[in-house]
C-alpha cells in the first residue's frame, strides 16, 4: 500500500490570496492529499506568494532555496509557486529554481488538478498566460468554519503608479450573481455565520457583466449584489473589501444602513491625504472627497467602523505632504489604519520616477503615521466601554483557554470568558469592561436568538 500524499500551503498577502489558497486545498483535498502540518513532512509543498512591496521575491527564493535542496534526497517531492510572484518572475523562477515542478499565476489557482496532472505526467511547467478564470466547483478546505470569503471580482482595472495588482491580477473580472448566492447557499448550510466578499476593488462588482437598466445604469453593481444576497439562509453577517474612494456611492451606503447582515464596517484606503500625492498616484479623487464619503457613512450610521490603508514616502513627498496625512488620520480618528512605507515594484511607473526618498525619511514617517495611528485607535476604542456589543465566536483565545474572541460587528477583535464547545459560530451579547486601541475585552450578557434569514 502507498503511504498517503501529503500536502503543504504556505500563504503570503492579503484575504484574495488565503481565499485561493483555500480553493487549491480544496482541490488538493479533492485529488487525495491530505494535509500535512509539517511542511518537511509534505511531498507537495505549495507557495502562494504576495509581491506587493519589499523584496516579497527574495523571501521567496530563500523557502524554495531550502525545499529544493531537499528535493535531491527525496525525488517525488512537488514544487509548486503560486500567485503573484509567480506571476511577476514566471520563467525566471524556474531559471534560478530548477526543481520547481510548478509556477502558477493567481488567474490559473482554479486550475491546479489540471496543471498537476500534467506534471505528474513528467512536465515542468509555467503558467501565467491571461485566461478568463474558470468557477471553481471543487469545495474550498476553508481555515474558519464560521467565517467565510467569496470571492465576487477577480483583478484590477485600475493603474494607480505605485501597485503591482492590475499586473500581477490581471483584468477585473466579476462572477455572476447566481454562482455568489450559490456559494452563500452552501455557507449558510454548512454552518457558516459570516461572509466577506471579496474584490481588490470591489467597487467595480458587475461592470463587466452584461445588461444596464433603463437609466444607462449597470445592472449588476456591488448595491444590488448586497440586496440579492442579503436573504441567503443561515447567513447572519455580511461584509465586503476592499473599497476605492473614487467609486462608493451614497446608493451603497443607503444599503449598508437599510441591510440589517451587513455589518457597519467599512474599508477604504485613501493612501494619502494629499491631493498633489494623490493625483502622482493616480487614485482618481481629493482628501476632500474621501471626507465627504465617511461624513456621509456617518451620517447614516453614526456609529460605523472605518479602517484604510496608507502609504508614507511616495516618491516626492514632501514634509508637508506628509503632514497632510497625518491630518487626514487626526481628523477622521481611524478605527484601524494599516501602513506601509512605500516600496518600490518592478513594471510599475512610480519606481523608475528619480524623486524617490530615502529609506530614513521613509521609516521615520512610517513611525510618526503608526504612532498617530494607535493614539486615535485607542481613543476610537473607548466608545466600546460600557456597551453591549454583538460578538460572533470564532475561536478560542489562544493566549487563554479560558477565553473565546470574536469580532464585534465594527470588526473589532473581543475576548471574554467562555467555552468554544458551546460558543463556537454563536452570535452573543458582550458588556465591554477593557478596550485596548485594536481589541476589546468583555463579559458576556446573553446569546442571541439567531435572526435567522
Ligand atoms: N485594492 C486595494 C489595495 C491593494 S494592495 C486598494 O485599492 O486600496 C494593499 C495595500 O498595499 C494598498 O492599499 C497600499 O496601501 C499598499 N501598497 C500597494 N502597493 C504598495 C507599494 N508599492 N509600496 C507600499 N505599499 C503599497
Ligand atoms: Fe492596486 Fe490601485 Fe488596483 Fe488597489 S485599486 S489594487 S491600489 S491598482
Ligand atoms: Fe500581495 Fe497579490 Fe494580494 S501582490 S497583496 S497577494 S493581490
Amino acid at each position: 500500500m502507498t503511504s498517503p500524499r501529503r500536502y503543504h500551503i504556505t500563504t503570503f498577502g492579503c484575504q484574495m490570496n488565503k481565499a485561493d489558497s483555500e480553493r487549491m486545498a480544496g482541490i488538493l483535498e479533492d485529488m487525495g492529499f491530505e494535509w500535512s502540518e509539517d511542511p518537511n513532512e509534505a511531498n507537495l509543498l505549495l507557495y502562494n506568494t504576495c509581491t506587493i512591496r519589499d523584496n516579497a521575491e527574495q523571501k521567496v527564493y530563500s523557502y524554495l532555496g531550502r525545499q529544493a535542496h531537499r528535493k535531491h534526497q527525496q525525488p517525488d517531492l512537488t514544487l509548486v509557486v503560486t500567485g503573484c510572484v509567480a506571476q511577476q518572475e514566471g520563467e525566471a523562477l524556474l531559471r534560478r529554481v530548477p526543481e520547481l515542478d510548478l509556477v502558477m499565476g493567481p488567474q490559473h489557482a482554479n486550475r491546479l488538478q489540471d496543471l498537476l496532472e500534467q506534471v505528474f505526467d513528467g512536465n515542468q511547467i509555467v503558467a501565467t498566460e491571461p485566461i478568463q478564470i474558470v468557477e471553481d466547483i471543487t469545495k474550498p478546505r476553508r481555515d474558519s468554519k464560521v467565517t467565510a470569503w467569496v470571492n465576487v471580482i477577480y483583478g484590477c482595472n485600475e493603474r494607480c503608479t505605485y501597485c503591482v495588482v492590475p499586473n500581477v491580477r490581471g483584468v477585473e473580472q466579476s462572477r455572476s450573481p447566481e454562482a455568489i448566492r450559490a456559494e452563500m447557499e452552501q455557507l449558510g448550510q454548512q454552518g457558516y455565520k459570516e461572509v466577506t466578499l471579496l474584490g481588490q476593488n470591489i467597487d467595480a462588482y458587475g461592470r463587466d457583466l452584461p445588461g444596464v437598466t433603463e437609466s444607462g445604469r449597470h445592472q449588476h453593481t456591488l448595491t444590488d449584489l448586497l440586496y440579492y444576497v442579503h436573504d441567503v439562509p443561515g447567513i447572519e453577517r455580511l461584509r465586503f473589501a476592499t473599497s476605492h474612494p473614487r467609486y462608493f456611492t451614497e446608493r451603497l451606503i443607503r444599503a449598508c444602513a437599510e441591510l440589517p447582515k451587513v455589518c457597519e464596517h467599512f474599508h477604504i484606503p485613501f493612501q494619502s491625504g494629499d491631493n498633489e500625492i494623490l493625483k502622482a498616484m493616480s487614485r482618481g479623487y481629493t482628501h476632500e472627497k474621501y471626507r465627504r464619503i465617511i461624513d456621509k457613512i456617518r451620517q447614516y450610521m453614526p456609529d460605523a467602523s472605518i479602517s484604510a490603508d496608507a502609504i508614507v514616502g511616495f516618491p516626492g513627498e514632501t514634509e508637508e505632504q506628509f503632514e497632510n496625512t497625518l491630518k487626514l488620520v487626526e481628523d477622521i480618528g481611524f478605527d484601524l489604519l494599516n501602513t506601509a512605507a512605500y516600496s518600490p515594484r518592478p513594471g510599475t511607473p512610480a519606481a523608475v520616477w528619480d524623486n524617490q526618498l530615502s529609506e530614513e525619511i521613509k521609516s521615520d514617517r512610517l513611525q510618526r503615521l503608526n504612532h498617530l495611528v494607535s493614539t486615535k485607535a485607542a481613543q476610537a476604542s473607548q466608545r466600546y466601554l460600557g456597551r453591549v456589543e454583538e460578538v460572533l465566536v470564532e475561536d478560542q483565545n489562544p493566549k487563554d483557554p479560558t477565553q473565546v474572541m470574536g469580532r464585534t460587528r465594527g470588526n473589532r477583535l473581543t475576548f471574554f470568558r467562555g467555552d468554544i464547545e458551546e460558543l463556537k459560530g454563536k452570535l452573543v451579547n458582550g458588556k465591554i469592561t477593557q478596550a485596548r486601541a485594536f481589541s476589546l475585552t468583555g463579559e458576556r450578557v446573553d446569546i442571541l436568538i439567531p435572526t435567522g434569514g
